[in-house]
């Protein structure tokens, strides 16, 4: 065997491998983030061959301690990473036969790369996915307190980006609050599936000794074993609906984070962002940019490439383990990665978001908000919805061309359009008698607003 070559499968080969073949398709560069995992996937697997006789209590107890060692190695930066071993797993066990010796050469009895790459993946995610929703519960615990404090605030709600009818600050921050919600219990479901173990697998056609899968399982803690072998080692569905499920968090934080920067705008000036998120330009001066939000809605591009990137890499692999599953790794550590980070920052900043109470009060002034409550004024007055709207419709086209608000208009105007138009009215044109008149369960009037927030937090709890 060639010193060149791999000493793990360098026995059938008389060729060194091509330098940069080497380089090429080592992965070490990126998978040694999974050290920790495939060290516990080695601790489990290597008590389950003691405990089915495969090695003796002497070998488990010299491999435990070697292991413990390397990473003891790892995470004070001394570990020496090979690019000749290719990657983690060979690098691990490479160390553990230098340190333990013969030993540490019995440890690979009954498993294979295929099966301990699937595990170990698995093992990040899992760990991965606990940190995932506890960012996501970080910000729903912000955006419940920011609504709070924002329940009875009145700001222009839009369809079309067009005024349509006045909400509530808070009401419009719980909408996020409620997405968040759907993207934990979507996590929380992939995780299920995610809990199956690989390990067994080998190869691809299980392993001729007779292991107990169920005790390394329980060992690692996973729910379940995968049941079909050729499946454990090659599947990726777990990835794939974890990518997914990220895409719609990016997908989440990207629309608030478009609303966040319009709203900042000077134009807009619903909000103001601290300075400790923004930055300014090198040539105007007057510039204090959104970057924070830009950013997030910029990585969510990242995050959907990397669910493509998945589901390309899988389509057409034939069944088992293939060299492509190695491609599997960056797209999902970095989606995690910017998750993590995009969440985070999110969960830091909302807190820090301050209303211009006035300018969104003025700012539904405009626009006739209160248009659709003024039908619905003269349904309870008797009229036909249809026509209702009709009667409307003409009072706004009065306003418009007399540059007046509806509740601007004296009541001998209204009256004009209809004559069941009585004193009553001005308090249902007011913006706060709009918003306090939508009073059931998921409308937005402070009543409802608080209640709601009330509710969500008895759930968070
Ligand atoms: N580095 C490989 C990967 O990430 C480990 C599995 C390699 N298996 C093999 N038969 N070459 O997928």
């Amino acid at each position: 065997m060639s010193e060149q070559t791999n000493q793990s499968w360098g026995g059938r080969f008389n060729q060194p491998t091509d330098e940069f073949v080497k380089i090429f398709g080592a992965s070490v560069f990126f998978d040694k983030i999974l050290a920790p995992y495939d060290i516990a996937g080695s601790r489990a697997h290597a008590i389950m061959l003691q405990e089915v006789g495969l090695l003796t209590e002497d070998e488990k107890d010299q491999i435990l301690t070697g292991l413990d060692q390397i990473l003891v190695e790892i995470d004070a930066g001394e570990f020496e990473w090979s690019v000749t071993l290719e990657d983690v797993h060979m690098n691990i066990e490479s160390r553990l036969t230098r340190l333990i010796g013969n030993a540490g050469k019995k440890l690979h009895t009954g498993r294979s790369r295929n099966d301990q790459v699937a595990t170990d993946i698995r093992l990040y995610l899992r760990d991965q996915v606990g940190d995932i929703l506890a960012e996501i519960n970080r910000l729903q615990l912000a955006l419940l307190d920011l609504a709070e404090k924002e329940t009875s605030t009145i700001m222009p709600g839009f369809t079309h980006l067009q005024a349509a009818q006045p909400v509530s600050f808070g009401h419009h921050m719980m909408a996020y609050f409620e997405m968040l919600t759907r993207d934990a219990e979507r996590l929380v479901d992939c995780r299920k599936r995610m809990n199956s173990m690989p390990l067994g697998s080998a190869a691809l056609a299980g392993t001729t000794y007779p292991i107990n899968r169920e005790r390394t399982a329980e060992l690692l803690g996973f729910d379940r074993i995968c049941l079909n072998s050729l499946d454990g080692v090659s599947d990726r569905d777990f990835a794939i609906e974890f990518l997914s499920a990220a895409s719609v968090i990016m997908m989440h934080l990207s629309r608030f984070s478009e609303e966040l920067i319009l709203w900042s705008s000077a134009q807009f000036h619903f909000i103001e962002l601290p300075d400790s998120f923004c930055t300014g330009s090198s040539i105007m001066p007057q510039k204090k940019n959104p970057d924070v939000p830009e950013l997030v809605r910029g990585k969510t591009g990242r995050v959907y490439g990397n669910l493509t990137s998945m589901l390309t890499i899988m389509k057409s692999q034939p069944l088992a383990y293939n060299k492509d599953n190695q491609e599997d790794k960056e797209p999902l550590f970095d989606t995690v990665d910017t998750l993590k980070a995009c969440l985070r920052v999110f969960a830091d900043m909302v807190p820090t978001i301050e209303t211009q109470r006035d300018t969104m009060y003025n700012s539904t002034k405009k626009g006739y908000t209160t248009a659709t409550d003024l039908a619905d004024y003269l349904v309870n007055k008797g009229l036909a919805f249809r026509d209702a709207h009709e009667v409307v419709g003409k009072s706004v086209s009065y306003g418009i061309e007399h540059q007046k608000d509806l509740s601007e208009l004296s009541l001998e105007e209204l009256q004009a359009f209809d004559d069941r138009i009585e004193n009553d009215v001005f308090k249902v044109l007011s913006l706060e008698g709009s918003l306090a008149a939508r009073d059931h369960l998921g409308a937005t009037s402070p009543n409802q607003v608080k209640q709601a927030i009330q509710t969500a937090r008895n759930k968070l709890k």
